[in-house]
């Protein structure tokens, strides 16, 4: 296999401190690689006026594969006053830079794997029979489409006149009719059979590939009858091609009650863009929260694969860094899988495996502690000695 390009894409705030220790980590386990650094985030918004500049995107349509850490966003008004002062009220408009990357690479495939590992103290546990403490096992993989849907971004405030005459052509609009214009605030959901089809084909082509017994659709047909409607009887075709493989369909209110009650019955779950967010969070809280949660997002040509969570300024400059770096390190084995280094990122998940079942050596996020320079006295490990200590069972 001859040598890789990968861009690494650190962003803003713990994205700088975790994304090295991924690589760290692949470097460890003889991934052949080298990594070229793309800016993005904050600073490119003060300095430049845009979070996600032309030279970014251009290397990741050269090189396809991404780490990236997180990025820091704030609302309007702040943003515009942290702009450079020669770049003040000369129309720059902040938004999210990794919205604009999955819009722009057209990234409509999110993977989010939620999987136990054995020991971890954040795992989930409820009470069983006779009172008896139970850690049910899950493992469930979300398929969140990307790309449509409610963060599609075709919405208004007091919407202009040939959207407000669509509107009021719609016969349960009338109630909405009776307020000011200027009242109105309208966000869409749009979903299209093209990449409804993409994300449900997706979901049972993997569940195929890792022999899950059920792709399960969560959304809400039963009231947003269009939208996810469509969803699930598009899912209820395409299951006709994968023989074996059970369909379920839950309510995302529902799904969200049944995730505490028996987590470990779901296997593939495929979701539309807002309710692949709410029931991906949803999971991973019950195996271990943002110092475990990994993403995929894919494309047709570029894939992108970061921790789920954000900048976590506060924790920007302690030194040593006391964040967990195992999201990082599980998004670069997603990265692996996806270019076909399974047997890498399978070693590295057991080694992930190992050192959390040992409990040895512990990020503050798994002691439960609240997150201070104090908690290394305190016995939680700092960042780099959790990656150490990965790398040692690497070994
Ligand atoms: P956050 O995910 O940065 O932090 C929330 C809390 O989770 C932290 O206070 C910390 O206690 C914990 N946490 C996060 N990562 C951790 C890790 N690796 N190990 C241990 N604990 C960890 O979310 P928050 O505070 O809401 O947002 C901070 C900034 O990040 C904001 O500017 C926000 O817009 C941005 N953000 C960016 C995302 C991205 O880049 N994809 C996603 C979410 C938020
Ligand atoms: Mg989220």
């Amino acid at each position: 296999m001859s040598k890789r390009t990968i861009v690494s894409m650190p962003g803003d705030g713990i994205g700088k401190t975790v994304l090295p220790e991924a690589i760290r980590v692949l470097d460890a386990v003889g991934f052949d690689a080298d990594y070229v650094h793309a800016d993005i985030g904050w600073e490119f918004w003060c300095k430049e006026g845009n979070p996600l500049p032309q030279r970014t995107l251009d290397l990741l349509e050269k090189h396809h594969y991404c780490l990236f850490g997180a990025i820091t966003s704030k609302p309007k008004s702040d943003a515009a006053k942290e702009l450079a002062p020669e770049l003040q009220d000369k129309g720059f408009v902040y938004y999210s830079p990794i919205v604009g990357l999955r819009q722009h690479f057209d990234l409509d495939i999110c993977m989010r794997p939620c999987k136990t590992f054995k020991g971890n103290p954040l795992n989930f546990i409820r009470r069983g029979k006779g009172n008896t403490i139970e850690e049910p096992e899950v493992d469930v993989m979300v398929f969140r489409q990307n790309t449509e849907g409610l963060y599609g971004g075709v919405e208004w405030t007091n919407p202009p006149d040939n959207v407000y005459e669509a509107l009021k052509s719609h016969p349960k609009f009338k109630k909405f009719a009776e307020a000011p214009r200027e009242e109105l605030a309208v966000s869409t959901r749009i979903f299209t059979k093209h990449y409804t089809e993409r994300i449900v084909r997706a979901a049972f082509e993997y569940a195929k590939k890792f022999g899950y017994k059920s792709v399960t659709v969560c959304e809400k047909p039963n009231v947003i009858r269009e939208t996810s409607g469509m969803m699930l009887s598009l899912a209820k075709a395409i299951a006709k091609e994968y023989p074996g493989i059970a369909l379920w369909d839950t309510n995302i209110d529902a799904q969200m009650m049944w995730l505490t009650k028996n987590p470990e019955d779901y296997g593939v779950i495929v979701s539309g863009n807002m309710f692949g967010d709410i029931v991906s969070d949803g999971f991973a809280g019950l195996v271990g929260g943002l110092g475990f949660a990994c993403s995929a997002n894919i494309g047709k040509d570029v894939a992108i694969f970061e921790p789920t969570h954000g900048s976590a300024p506060k924790y920007e400059t302690l030194e040593p860094s006391i964040v967990n770096p195992i999201a990082m390190i599980l998004s670069a084995c997603m990265m692996l899988d996806h270019i076909g280094e399974n047997e890498k990122a399978d070693k590295i998940r057991k080694a992930i495996a190992d050192v959390v079942e040992e409990g040895k050596v512990r990020a503050y996020d798994m002691m439960k502690l609240k997150g201070s320079q104090g908690v290394l006295k305190e016995g939680a490990a700092s960042t780099t000695e959790m990656t150490d200590a990965i790398i040692a069972k690497l070994k």
